[in-house]
């Protein structure tokens, strides 16, 4: 038992989400665990207790201030135990587009720790020098605010540490051809090093609902928010039956192998499968699963599958065949989660960052006018309105880069424009012309209001 009367919300708020039962006695809070043993709904262990207490208020990470901001209030009415992905959350009034639920909030960290993962892939750990904590969900994603050669740059890159362990942040980079923010901050960020970071985005994490039979699906990167997850998960105790079923190129591009092992070995309420898809599979020692993650590995592995919760995270091509394969085999749709870090335009979208995919590629010939800049520009369709204004030298505000924030909103006075199908924006706004630049591709000669 724990007294916590006199300690931070943080801590109330962990021990809630561990399962712990809060009971006051004697003017003190008082938390314990107990479990229930029943995984024959999907229903989590947590819930009641967690529903039963009083409504936790997601806080935002990272206060700028020194005080707590509110996010959002969670509902009494969760819709399901894994949600899909909500593309953004707008508000519209007339002209003016807020958006909610999103901090908005700044902080400056420094690089206190580097780790090589892989041969192409590091950690980067983050602290604020004032000693202030984190509070985020396990799975969501900051963005990174960046200076490279006099020009400014912001991605977007999941967390893969967890807020059990609140005074770091942690995000695992690949390097990716041609990528200018990964490869910079595999190449050059040094300890001591400090970014700009806001945040936290994102409804990718198994709280504050985890179910009590879960699998995560993951390919390469992808497996940097399951890692997050997954820390949370072991270090609350969570008594889930987690199965991972992952995908690597190679054995030495395993990203976390040391430490997946190790929650292998001392949870055993985790099980895993790793498959491995390069073709020069004889060179190397690997007795384990070969080829691409399909329909017939998950229904051999997982026979339980339409009993799980599921959280997919990786390359398109990757989700869309494990999408397809999941909801043939019967896994009901809202027990599916899902978060693809493929990016929109290959110049300027890479790494691990979860990011939601295009699901558009227009291609033409077309001229973008920027109104207020005075400036024509050329396109063919296939780089968003985002990007093309940053290398026209023309600045938008954003943050998530991804349809997330609605930060980088602007108006299109004539053309056409495609945006993707991820992107909700509210009709009245849509007739008015508003869009979000960072998903919208040019379909005719277009004019914008910037
Ligand atoms: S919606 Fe966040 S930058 Fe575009």
């Amino acid at each position: 038992m724990n007294n916590d009367k006199n300690k931070p919300s943080w801590i109330s708020r962990l021990f809630k989400q561990s399962g712990a039962q809060a009971i006051t006695a004697d003017d003190k809070i008082l938390y314990g665990h107990r479990y229930h043993d029943s995984l024959s709904h999907l229903r989590s262990p947590f819930n009641d207790l967690f529903y039963g207490a009083e409504k936790v208020q997601p806080e935002c990470l990272i206060p700028a201030d020194g005080h707590r901001h509110s996010a959002s209030r969670l509902s009494n009415n969760e819709p399901g135990i894994v949600q899909q992905i909500e593309t953004n959350s707008l508000r519209a009034s007339n002209d003016k587009v807020h958006p909610v639920g999103r901090s908005s909030l700044e902080s400056q960290l420094t690089l206190v720790r580097l780790y090589d993962e892989t041969p192409d892939t590091k950690t980067f750990r983050f602290a604020d020098r004032t000693g202030r904590i984190f509070d985020y969900r396990p799975g969501q994603y900051i963005t990174l605010s960046l200076v490279i050669d006099g020009r400014e740059y912001k991605r977007s890159y999941s967390l893969a540490s967890s807020p059990s362990r609140p005074r770091l942040l942690e995000i695992t980079v690949k390097r990716v051809p041609n990528g200018i923010v990964s490869n910079w901050l595999n190449d050059n960020l040094q300890i001591g090093d400090e970014v700009a970071v806001k945040g936290p985005y994102g409804k990718f994490s198994c709280t504050p609902n985890p179910p009590p039979k879960t699998l995560f699906l993951a390919a390469g990167s992808g497996i940097v928010p399951i890692m997050s997850m997954l820390r949370w998960l072991t270090d609350t105790a969570a008594r889930a039956d987690i199965r991972l079923l992952l995908s690597f190129r190679s054995p030495e591009d395993i990203i976390y192998r040391d430490e997946l092992g190790l929650m292998l070995n001392r949870h055993d309420n985790i099980s895993m499968d790793i498959t491995l898809t390069t073709d020069q599979i004889a060179n190397y020692d690997w007795s384990g699963l070969t080829g691409r993650i399909n329909e017939q590995m998950i229904q051999q592995l997982i026979p339980d599958l339409p009993e799980r919760g599921v959280y997919l995270c990786g390359p398109d091509a990757f989700m869309a065949e494990c999408k397809k394969s999941l909801l043939h085999l019967n896994l009901p749709p809202e027990n599916l989660c899902c978060e693809s870090y493929t990016v929109n335009s290959p110049a300027t979208r890479t790494g691990s960052a979860c990011l939601r995919s295009a699901t558009i590629n227009p291609t033409g010939n077309y001229q973008v006018s920027f109104a207020k800049s005075g400036k024509t520009v050329a396109a063919d369709g296939r780089i968003s309105l985002l990007d093309l204004a940053e290398t026209s030298g023309i600045s938008i505000d954003h943050e998530c880069r991804c349809g997330d924030c609605g930060m980088c909103m602007i108006k299109c006075l004539k053309g056409q424009i495609e945006m993707t199908e991820q992107v909700e924006i509210d009709q009245t706004d849509r007739e008015k012309g508003w869009i979000y630049s960072c998903c919208s591709y040019p379909g005719s000669n277009i004019v914008l209001d910037i």
